[in-house]
């Protein structure tokens, strides 16, 4: 970090990177062999670099912190109900329902309870080193239209804490725009509204890459994100021509653009510059390199959910299709979501229910096969970290306590569970 005091407005700006990238104690967790990306250092804690019981960190693994900030209903049903959100849809139903001044204080108490330091602090006894941030534009309050758009006060402060301790524990971040104004997607609760699809005009995009230049700055200037080596500048965006073509057109350029202007006003050296994620090929948006001209520090998103493929619901074909998942489009490629969901049919029966004991083994093996056939790419975030369903299918926490993936992540690896099916 070569920054001269002459180019530094503020002081606090100053402080804070002094504070953050102190040379010597840095390392390059996400060094991935042979080629130049990801090799940003981050600070990372005495504790961590010392204890050999710690994987090697060559891959991304990682778990969604999902229904954090962008809380869907289905995940959390029972704190949404405590909420006073009754049946309502969305964050943005929910805070219209409740006003603005009651919901800033029951969001406050998900944000303090839903995830805490020891959430964070298990993780990384897992073996995970990476956690990524679904976030809605509105954290970013300034962006927020009041008269028309209604959306919970406050969650900076508590994202802010989130990093600061996964930075302390030397997780690394992405934070992803999970939520974009206008609504990504039309009537589903993860973009946090139940609206058509109007992302993508020029007033919204707009409104994004505004959210952008300020999380670039508040990464850079911020020593709790200190960690963040990674922004996603829309989460699962429309498949349609029209909207997929502006978004590779317009808006992709634009993000990289207003990123690297906002880090270049900051005098951040390209090694450490933010990774810029988009989702990839295989998404259905089309080549998101389309229209860039520079895809140095790119990266790509993958998800995949067997239950909504038309795969046979058979556990040897479940293992058998995973194990031959091929993950590869652009490059590099971490699958940023998946799960052990089963179609609905099937979610209950006693051959596939997460209840019976029985069925333990299969997905020992079938969440082996998964995250080995991910690591061909960069890695893997599962969905999601914590969720009230009272299934491990869903929630990378419960699954090792019920002993589904294995305390240290690595065991799964050492499976080979893929060997007999490729
Ligand atoms: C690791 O442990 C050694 C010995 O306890 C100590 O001198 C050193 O400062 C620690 N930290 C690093 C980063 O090596
Ligand atoms: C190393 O990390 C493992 C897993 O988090 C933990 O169980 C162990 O106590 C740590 N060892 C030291 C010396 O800190
Ligand atoms: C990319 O290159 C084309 C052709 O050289 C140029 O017209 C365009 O302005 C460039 N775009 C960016 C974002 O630099
Ligand atoms: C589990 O498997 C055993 C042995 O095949 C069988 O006897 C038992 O009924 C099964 N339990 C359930 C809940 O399916």
């Amino acid at each position: 970090m070569k920054i001269t005091i002459t180019h530094l407005s503020t002081v606090s700006i100053l402080f804070s990177l002094a504070a953050a990238w102190i040379p010597g104690e840095h390392r390059e967790i996400l060094a991935r062999d042979g080629e130049n990306l990801f090799k940003r250092s981050v600070p990372i804690s005495d504790s961590i670099s010392n204890n050999s019981s710690l994987p090697s960190v060559s891959k991304v693994r990682c778990a969604n912190l999902g229904s954090l900030y962008i809380i869907e209903p289905w995940m959390v049903a029972k704190s949404w109900e405590s909420m006073g959100c009754g049946s309502t849809g969305s964050e943005f139903d929910c805070v219209k329902l409740l006003g603005q001044q009651r919901a800033n204080e029951v969001f406050a108490n998900h944000w303090s309870t839903f995830i805490t330091q020891s959430d964070i602090q298990r993780m990384r006894s897992y073996g995970l080193n990476t956690i990524r941030i679904p976030l809605g534009y509105w954290i970013y309050e300034d962006l927020v239209d009041r008269g028309t758009e209604y959306f919970p006060q406050g969650g900076l402060a508590y994202l802010e804490k989130v990093c600061g301790w996964a930075s302390d524990e030397g997780i690394y971040i992405i934070l992803d725009l999970h939520g974009a104004p206008g609504a990504q997607q039309p009537y589903v609760s993860f973009t946090g509204q139940l609206s058509p699809k109007n992302f993508y005009n020029d007033n919204n995009y707009e409104r994004a890459l505004r959210f952008l230049e300020w999380a670039a700055n508040l990464v850079h200037t911020n020593d709790n994100f200190r960690n963040v080596g990674m922004l996603e500048v829309v989460n699962e965006p429309a498949t349609v021509s029209s909207q997929a073509e502006s978004l590779r057109t317009e808006y992709y350029p634009q993000a990289f653009q207003r990123i690297r202007d906002a880090e270049t006003k900051l005098q951040i050296q390209p090694n450490k510059y933010l990774h810029v994620q988009m989702m990839d090929k295989r998404w259905g948006s089309g080549d998101p390199n389309q229209a860039l001209n520079d895809t140095s520090y790119a990266a790509y998103d993958s998800h995949t959910y067997l239950m909504f493929s038309n795969t046979p619901v058979d556990k040897d074909t479940y293992i058998k299709t995973s194990c031959n998942d091929d993950r590869s489009g652009n490059q590099p490629t971490i699958v940023g979501e998946f799960s052990m969901g089963v179609p609905q049919k099937f979610t209950s029966t006693q051959e596939w229910t997460s209840k019976n004991p029985n069925n333990t083994e299969f997905y020992q093996k079938w969440f082996a096969a998964l995250i080995s056939k991910y690591e061909k790419q960069l890695g893997w975030c599962f969905w999601s970290w914590k969720t009230e369903l009272g299934d491990y299918r869903w929630s990378y926490d419960e699954a090792v306590q019920a002993g589904v993936i294995p305390m240290d992540v690595n065991t799964a690896l050492q499976m080979d569970v893929c060997a007999a099916y490729t």
